[in-house]
């Protein structure tokens, strides 16, 4: 993933890691209990822009903070900040039944080969993951030469297992699961775009809801090209550091960022690290956009949100359950899930 420099070495140095640092999930014995129960440390939360009040206030009494401006106003609102061109936020863009799709696709079809993800390094392609993580199986790596994993129902592990066989369950590598790339593959070893590595158009119905977002960031007349998409999967603690989206061709597209499942912290940050950076929620359902300047600003998400208040996603959860079952709610309960599309020539 998107390395910070070396952590130790430059805790402190920049605005930007001093962000990080204030919001990241630190635990701390609980002193009224302190059978060695660890809670996570409480955090200011004042300074954070919280786009979802503020769309309340403006579509009630026309308000804004200072330094927001409404780009358009439709159906719902689009939302700017005045030092940062080219970003555009838009709460509450997905319907909840938008959310469930979309998180049932990133954990069932997105990571299918020959999309990759974060395993293909270690485990090869790794097909139906999902499924197996729900049918408790076991992946088994079955040929040590050329390195070829299989999946296996618990019951018949022994008798597939030599003793000396590696082995980890789905539900383990299912929590792992840290990345998929659609549509052409980006190569995080080398942080390159790999157009030689085969691979699908990323589907339909995602390159629609892309292109209808990324309308008000698009140059007059133009239409968004959605080209490739990182799915990035959140658990507890999980972070992405500040980082610059620079490997696709032309700036003046945005990427096209959606938010799913437990709430989270974004750091919209300026051209370098020493700018004092924005910090805003990212809610199950909000739409970001980073377009010419901004994608020149560092960016990260600190935080996820995993408990039950915080997390804001109760009605997110009840939709999923009785639509598909307690597995996708399960998964869902203490992770956040991130699809972000770009244009990449
Ligand atoms: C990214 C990214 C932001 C997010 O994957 O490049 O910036 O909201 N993601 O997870
Ligand atoms: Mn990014």
């Amino acid at each position: 993933m998107y390395e910070s420099a070396n952590v130790s070495d430059d805790a402190d140095r920049t605005a930007f890691r001093r962000a990080e640092k204030k919001y990241k999930l630190y635990y701390e014995k609980d002193s009224k209990f302190s059978r060695r129960k660890k809670l996570p440390k409480p955090i200011d939360l004042s300074e954070l822009l919280d786009f979802k009040l503020i769309s309340q206030d403006f579509n009630n009494n026309g308000v804004l903070p200072d330094g927001i401006r409404v780009s358009k106003v439709d159906s719902s609102p689009v939302f700017c900040i005045e030092n940062r061109p080219g970003f555009y936020f838009i709460p509450g863009a997905l319907s909840l039944e938008e959310q469930c799709k979309w998180i049932k696709e990133s954990l069932t079809n997105f990571p299918q080969p020959p999309n990759r993800t974060n395993h293909n390094a270690i485990y090869g392609p790794i097909a139906d993951l999902f499924d197996s993580a729900k049918d408790n199986k076991v992946l088994v790596q079955e040929d040590l030469t050329n390195n070829k994993w299989k999946f296996y129902e618990e019951d018949d592990i022994a008798k597939a297992k030599q003793s000396s066989c590696k082995s980890v369950s789905a539900s383990v590598l299912l929590r792992k699961l840290r990345w998929s790339t659609l549509g052409l593959q980006f190569d995080w070893s080398k942080r390159n775009y790999d157009v030689s590595l085969p691979h699908n158009n990323i589907p339909d119905a995602l390159c629609q809801l892309a292109k209808t977002h990324a309308a008000i960031a698009m140059p007059d007349g133009e239409e968004f090209r959605p080209e490739g998409a990182i799915v990035n999967y959140f658990g507890i603690g999980d972070t992405l550091g500040g980082h610059l989206d620079d490997m696709e061709a032309d700036w003046s597209k945005p990427i096209v960022s959606m938010s799913l499942g437990c709430k989270a912290i974004f750091l919209l940050g300026g051209k370098s690290k020493d700018d004092p950076p924005h910090a805003m929620y990212l809610r199950s359902g909000d739409v970001v956009l980073m377009a010419g300047e901004a994608r020149e600003c560092f960016h990260g998400v600190p935080r996820i949100f995993t408990d039950e208040k915080n997390a804001e996603i109760g009605a997110l959860e009840s939709e999923l359950s009785h639509e598909s079952g307690h597995f996708f709610t399960e998964y869902i309960k203490t992770s956040r899930i991130n699809i972000n599309i770009r244009q990449v020539f």
